[in-house]
């Protein structure tokens, strides 16, 4: 009898911030290398909102996220699904979503999530989370988002 093991799982994270080498991009990495420590293959890419983003048809997984400036998720991404083929370069996708934010949870998921989730109706959406400022470094939540992600990955 034969046994073939799943193919590594293949995530692109897609990010905004306007602050280089700030939280967003630190979670980021530890998403990023607690993905890698499950075997997947994963790399990061900044967003333009005028990008072209045939690349991410190569990925099994679109993680995308951004920190909230003024009440809005960060421009780049957010244009990016309004302006760019981001959107149609989606189809079939997994997708993760995350921000980071000043605000409580609660707050964060009426006020901030639906303008990322407005943009993907009809997509198949397989984790989200806000990391409020409390949990932005706290590696077990972050572990939590990865294991979840993870799980949904090979259930959906
Ligand atoms: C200029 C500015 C505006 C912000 N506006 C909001 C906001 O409207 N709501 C919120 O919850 N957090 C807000 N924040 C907090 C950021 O979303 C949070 O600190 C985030 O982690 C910053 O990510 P970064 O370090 O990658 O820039 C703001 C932060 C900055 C610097």
């Amino acid at each position: 009898m034969t046994h073939t093991a799943a193919a590594p799982m293949k995530a692109i994270i897609l990010f905004d911030s306007k602050t280089s080498g700030g939280s967003t991009e630190q979670l980021i990495d530890s998403i990023g290398q607690k993905l890698a420590e499950t075997g997947a293959y994963v790399e990061k890419a900044k967003c333009k909102a005028t990008g072209d983003y045939s690349f991410v048809k190569e990925f099994d997984v679109v993680i995308m996220g951004a920190p909230i400036y003024y009440l809005l998720v960060a421009s780049e991404l957010l244009g990016a699904l309004l302006q760019s083929n981001l959107k149609s370069c989606l189809q079939g996708k997994k997708i993760a979503l995350f921000l980071t934010c000043g605000s409580p949870e609660l707050m964060a998921n009426l006020l901030y999530l639906p303008q990322l989730k407005l943009n993907l109706i009809g997509s198949t959406i397989i984790a989200e989370k806000i990391f409020a400022p409390d949990q932005l470094s706290d590696q077990n939540v972050i572990a939590n988002y990865v294991d979840g992600l993870n799980i949904a990955y090979r259930s959906v």
